[in-house]
């Protein structure tokens, strides 16, 4: 540690949680720590609460160059996972030939395309966030399907048959300290879904510079870890507003696809993506 009262701190949000059924599907290699010993999880809802009583809640501060454990990897490594639930596992919300072409078919397809266009190219022995940070000079084939890729990896994971409900602990808490409520933030997120024009994405994300939450969207296959986006950090839940994700079953009406997403969140996943924000010293 070459200064005490200095923190650097590091983006390793979970976009791949330990336990996972994608976690365990995904082969890549174990990272290790920049910092050495130096490097810590972000607090705990026990900890932070603890530390809390008199005090701020302290906000993890987060790089965008760094990378999760699992994706690591040299992008060329990175793998098709197996969908963590079964084609009908989330209906009725989600109807069951929507999950299969969705999964199947376009994410599959972003997937081979993504490794297709790194092939022999510098680009294969990169992680994926690195590759992302620097998206504007890369070619559109690689931003297109390496963000279809990996934004439809955070969506099926943070989906659930056993979803819904209410996050807890640290991410509640911020949620509530940033948005005013639960309530605050589903409304401040449908509105960043809804308003998407054409194709594209909502995200909660951690910023990189500041490590508040923040809701944005993005259009096509973009995705807050470009450095296209308006503002930079780590998804932590993510919505795919595209019409193949809900027109067979919603048509044209895709605030009730909107609505119904909030019955099938799988919020111990996305809070365990916030609570692997680590921190070093
Ligand atoms: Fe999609």
């Amino acid at each position: 540690m070459k200064n005490k009262f200095s923190i650097t701190l590091l983006v390793a949000a979970a976009v791949f949680c330990s336990t996972s059924v994608f976690a365990q599907a995904v082969k890549v290699k174990p990272v290790k720590s920049k910092s050495g010993s130096t490097e810590k999880v972000a607090p705990t809802p026990e900890s932070e609460s603890k530390a809390s009583k008199g005090s701020a809640v302290k906000i993890p501060v987060v790089s965008s160059d760094e990378v999760t454990d699992a994706w690591s990897a040299p992008a060329i490594d990175l793998k098709f996972a197996p969908l963590p639930y079964g084609y009908d596992a989330l209906e009725p919300v989600i109807d069951k030939l929507t999950v299969e072409i969705h999964y199947d078919r376009h994410h599959r397809a972003y997937y081979n395309n993504f490794i297709k266009a790194i092939g022999e190219t510098k680009m294969a022995s990169m992680p994926i966030g690195k590759i992302f940070s620097n998206i504007k000079e890369m070619p559109d084939a690689v931003r297109n399907n390496g963000g279809g890729y990996y934004n439809h990896v955070l969506y099926w994971e943070n989906l659930s048959p056993k979803g819904g409900g209410e996050p807890t602990g640290m991410l509640a808490e911020m949620i509530k300290k940033q948005f005013g409520g639960f309530n605050e933030f589903v409304q401040k997120f449908n509105d960043a879904a809804k308003s998407r024009f054409g194709s594209g994405w909502a995200w909660l994300s951690v910023d990189n510079t500041t490590g508040e939450l923040f809701i944005s969207s993005t259009p096509n296959q973009d995705n807050p870890l470009m450095n296209s986006a308006d503002r930079m950090g780590t998804p932590i839940l993510a919505l795919d507003v595209w019409e193949h994700a809900y027109y067979l079953k919603y048509q044209n009406k895709r605030t009730d696809y909107i609505d119904g997403f909030w019955k099938i969140v799988n919020w111990p996943v996305v809070e365990q993506r916030y609570s692997q924000i680590k921190i070093a010293k």
